[in-house]
């Protein structure tokens, strides 16, 4: 996840926009982590069909128009059909048609990629992060584990401990952290997709499937095959899979879930770099192409960082969009983001006849900047509502949309979201922020919640289900959290403030 809410600021008006845009920069948690090596997938089950007049105008339904919508001629293209014959373990999983259904999934975040937090570019003389150290918030016990406070994201990971360590510790990370009860529990909450997160350095691509370096130092590889157990889990689940390619060499944004935190990413920046991103997807559509429902091609493109690094994403997602298709063919969905421009940036792009099988992801957080973070709770919703109009128009005319990233969480408190030793804007301990009121009983366990907490958890996770199933979906951010209940979908289920059924509401209607 990154922490830019740069496209919630939109309405605030272009000048706010300049100085969210310096701190979306400047702050945001999350790390990935990522390794390689290779198993075999346990049959190759599942085939793909992406659809085939998808993309153009007028084609995406929204909540209301849904059910007159369905057009049912579509359905081959837009279904993910099921596949072939070694599939006798697993029950042949229902087809998901993205015309007509609704994505409703979870996040595995933290797992293959490390979320560590840290701003990137906060001015070393408040924060002094050359020195400080960032704390992951998803696993803060991964990182405690390495003794070193030095260590930040996964390419410091990597970088300063021995190899063997850091390939105990991360094996440990990899075997424990989700396993194929997440995913029994996950599809028993009515959830029908998993966003699995990944970083370049994981996909074990070799010198015949690019002319870029393959060196993946100092990155610890062989979280591959955890990759392919997780596909066969979903299969086993009837799961449909977002992959999403979470880091991308030379960093695509900079915040440490690419990878690695530093001021100055260069994917964009080396023509080599992106190169070698197209290889990798390219080798992921032909390695587990037929087990995933969704590619995504790239998250969090730091479309902000100016018109070259704009320009290059998108002429990247045009690039990478026809490498993949020419590999594999239609049956595989393609997702692009709008890498922080806004989804109105990406209007007619990729629609069809350009573009077939295509969806956009956006990302929607409230509470990574003070003029966030001061609205009240009625007002949290209310700018969630927003999303329904402006999300619904760009879908109804473009290509389908989803809201791949969002959360219930409200405040910045979790502990070390910000990095370690930097505190939250919500209590005012973060460099420059202003106080808003105390963290206690915002984060941590939910035995300290209240349930006028708990309330407004389950109404803001109404509020922004109701703008994913407005277009085609919502992904949310994330299944579980070590120590941030706020975060954990796993949790709201437990302490009920999200609801075993995604399709129940206690508040219908909440936005009209
Ligand atoms: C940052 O940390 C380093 C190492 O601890 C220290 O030498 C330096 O003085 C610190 N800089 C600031 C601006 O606090
Ligand atoms: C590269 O990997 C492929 C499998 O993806 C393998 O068949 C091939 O032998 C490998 N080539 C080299 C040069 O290692
Ligand atoms: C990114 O590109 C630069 C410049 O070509 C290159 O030095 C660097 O190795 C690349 N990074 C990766 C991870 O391949
Ligand atoms: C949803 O569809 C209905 C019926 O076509 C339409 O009236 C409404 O404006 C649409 N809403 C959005 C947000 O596009
Ligand atoms: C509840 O909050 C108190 C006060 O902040 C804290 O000491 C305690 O550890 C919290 N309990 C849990 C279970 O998080």
């Amino acid at each position: 996840m990154r922490r830019g809410p740069f496209k919630g600021l939109l309405p605030l008006g272009l000048a706010l926009l300049c100085f969210e845009t310096i701190l979306l920069f400047s702050g945001s948690p999350v790390a990935a982590k990522r390794q390689q090596c290779r198993l075999e997938p346990h049959g190759k089950q599942v085939a793909l069909q992406a659809p085939t007049n998808t993309g153009v105008g007028g084609d995406v339904p929204n909540a209301t128009s849904t059910a007159t919508a369905t057009n049912q001629q579509s359905t081959p293209a837009a279904v993910k059909a099921t596949g072939t014959a070694s599939s006798a373990a697993s029950p042949t999983p229902t087809p998901f048609n993205y015309e007509t259904q609704k994505i409703r999934g979870v996040n595995i975040g933290g797992w293959l990629v490390l979320e560590a937090s840290s701003p990137t570019n906060l001015p070393t003389a408040d924060l002094n992060l050359t020195s400080t150290s960032v704390q992951p918030w998803i696993t803060p016990s991964v990182f405690e584990s390495t003794g070193n406070t030095n260590i930040v994201d996964e390419f410091t990971l990597g970088q300063l401990l021995d190899p063997q360590t850091a390939q105990n510790i991360l094996t440990n990370h990899w075997e424990t952290w989700i396993t194929e009860d997440d995913f029994a529990q996950i599809a028993a909450a009515g959830l029908n997709h998993v966003r699995i997160p990944i970083g370049y350095w994981s996909i074990p691509l070799n010198s015949s499937s690019t002319s870029q370096s393959t060196s993946t130092a100092p990155y610890t590889t062989g979280a591959w095959p955890y990759l392919l157990k997780a596909l066969s889990w979903a299969q086993k689940y009837n799961i449909n899979v977002i992959l999403d390619l979470h880091g991308a060499p030379g960093s695509q944004n900079g915040y440490d879930n690419s990878g690695q935190r530093t001021s100055n990413p260069v994917w964009a920046l080396n023509p080599s770099n992106v190169s070698r991103t197209i290889d990798t997807l390219k080798f992921l559509a032909e390695e587990v192409g037929d087990q995933i429902s969704v590619l995504e091609l790239l998250n969090e493109g730091a479309g902000f960082l100016g018109s070259n690094w704009a320009s290059t994403i998108r002429q990247f997602f045009g690039t990478a969009y026809g490498t993949v298709r020419s590999a594999v063919g239609n049956d595989l969905n393609i997702m692009i983001g709008d890498a922080f421009l806004g989804v109105d940036s990406w209007t007619n792009f990729l629609t069809g006849p350009s573009g077939t099988g295509v969806l956009m992801d956006f990302h929607e957080y409230q509470i990574f900047s003070d003029p966030e973070l001061d609205r009240t709770d009625d007002e949290h919703i209310s700018f969630a509502c927003t999303y329904m109009q402006s999300l619904g128009s760009f879908a109804a005319s473009n290509i389908w949309t989803v809201v791949g990233e969002w959360s219930t969480a409200v405040t910045d408190c979790a502990q070390w979201l910000n990095g370690r030793n930097v505190g939250a804007r919500w209590d005012g301990t973060y460099p420059g922020s202003q106080a808003h009121g105390s963290c206690q009983g915002f984060t941590g366990s939910s035995s300290n919640f209240s349930q006028d907490y708990k309330t407004f958890l389950r109404k803001y996770w109404e509020v922004q289900v109701e703008v994913g199933e407005n277009v085609n979906g919502w992904v949310y951010w994330t299944w579980k959290a070590e120590n941030a209940d706020e975060w954990s979908y796993q949790k709201g289920l437990q302490g009920g403030w999200i609801p075993q059924d995604p399709t129940n509401r206690l508040y219908p209607g909440i936005c009209s």
